[in-house]
């Protein structure tokens, strides 16, 4: 598919108004999406877990306005108004403009809440544009009934994408691939798709429990980030790499190899981070307690043989996988070794979910 597959067809209906609700979850990324090119293009292709527990919950109220000059829009996070959100959201209204041509017919009231705490450092930008990207497909679905589901879904990926990368993997469960890999039939530059080949089942229930190390805001961007692999000495070995481990992972993730798991999925936190070190300007976004939990981890695998191991997103909080049958040993362990170094105590139990939802109003 192309980008011109998602120009939608004259639409038959202008509904006057109406209201849409949805719950996206976040995801936690394997093999990591890091650099980009113009368009929201990702550099290297990357592989997620969807998440379950951590989500946002959007609802959007539309109702025809006469002047079709302008975007319009009010914005409510958790029940207050948030004008320091509103540029992204203008921003991503103009990305999808074309995509979504009766955006300045309606004037939209958007609010949206996270099931986690306000700022405990989980980004929230994935799950809160996948979350937007359905209600307002759902919007386009009144207005063109004969939208089929599979396009319903890969375009809403495709939308919230042009709002934030990882985003287009928080659509559906329960791996999600994004980015154009040639051995992966179907995966593209434009959107998320289930991952086509076999799942283990020690995969399909895999748990992460975040570890809360800082939750203030973190000092550099995703965005911003993302922007310094140009020009970055190792970007080219780097992208290679990230297809490498997407081929290593194929027969991991058939035959339920945690232990080769573990070994692609912690190289892959490191050399995130290992990259931001080497951009110019170079910053750390791990903190000592991070690297205090993760060798807490290597210890606590080596002494007692349970399969617990890491990965990080582009913060200093600490997402512990293992495989759901460890559940017991891996909570004890948080309990007894790794609560302390969390900011006040704080974590957050999640496990690998199925994919966003229609709430019924
Ligand atoms: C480290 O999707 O937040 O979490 O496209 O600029 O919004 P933008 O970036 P974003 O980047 C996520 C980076 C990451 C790795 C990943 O999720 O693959």
């Amino acid at each position: 598919m192309t980008e011109k597959d998602f120009l939608p067809n004259p639409y038959q209906n202008w509904p006057k108004e109406g209201k849409v609700n949805w719950k996206a979850p976040s995801n936690i990324a394997l093999v990591k999406y890091w650099g980009k090119k113009p368009n929201q293009i990702p550099a290297n292709p990357s592989i997620s877990f969807t998440l379950d527990a951590c989500a946002t919950t959007t609802s959007v109220h539309f109702e025809q306005k006469t002047n079709a000059d302008t975007f319009s829009f009010g914005l409510l996070f958790e029940g207050k108004p948030k004008p320091d959100f509103k540029p992204k959201i203008q921003t991503f209204l103009e990305r999808i403009e074309a995509y979504l041509p009766f955006l300045k017919k309606y004037h939209f009231t958007i609010e949206t809440s996270n099931s986690f705490p306000h700022s405990s450092g989980i980004a929230s930008s994935a799950s809160g544009m996948a979350a937007l990207a359905l209600c307002l497909m759902d919007i386009e679905k009144q207005l063109a009934p004969q939208i089929r589901d599979d396009h319903f879904y890969t375009k809403a990926s495709f939308l919230a994408r042009l709002g934030s990368g990882s985003a287009c993997r928080s659509i559906r469960g329960s791996l999600v691939e994004w980015g154009y890999h040639e051995p992966i039939s179907g995966s593209s530059d434009l959107y998320g798709i289930t991952y086509p080949y076999e799942v283990h089942s020690v995969f399909q229930k895999y748990c992460d429990t975040i570890l809360l190390v800082h939750k203030g805001q973190k000092q550099v961007s995703s965005t911003v980030g993302h922007q310094l692999m140009h020009g970055h000495p190792y970007a080219e070995n780097r992208f290679q790499q990230a297809h490498a481990n997407l081929d290593k992972l194929r027969p991991i993730l058939a035959n339920g190899d945690v232990e080769e798991f573990i070994k692609i999925v912690e190289s892959e936190a490191l050399t995130l981070h290992a990259m931001m070190m080497a951009s110019m300007p170079y910053f750390i976004l791990m903190k000592p307690d991070t690297l205090e939990i993760i060798n807490k981890i290597w210890a606590f695998r080596e002494a007692t043989k349970v399969p617990v191991s890491f990965t990080l997103d582009a913060g200093a909080n600490v997402h512990m996988l293992y495989p759901e049958e460890y559940r017991e040993k891996a909570l004890q362990f948080i309990q007894d070794e790794l609560a302390q170094h969390c900011e006040n105590g704080g974590y957050i139990h999640d496990q690998v979910g199925q994919g966003a939802t229609k709430i019924k109003s």
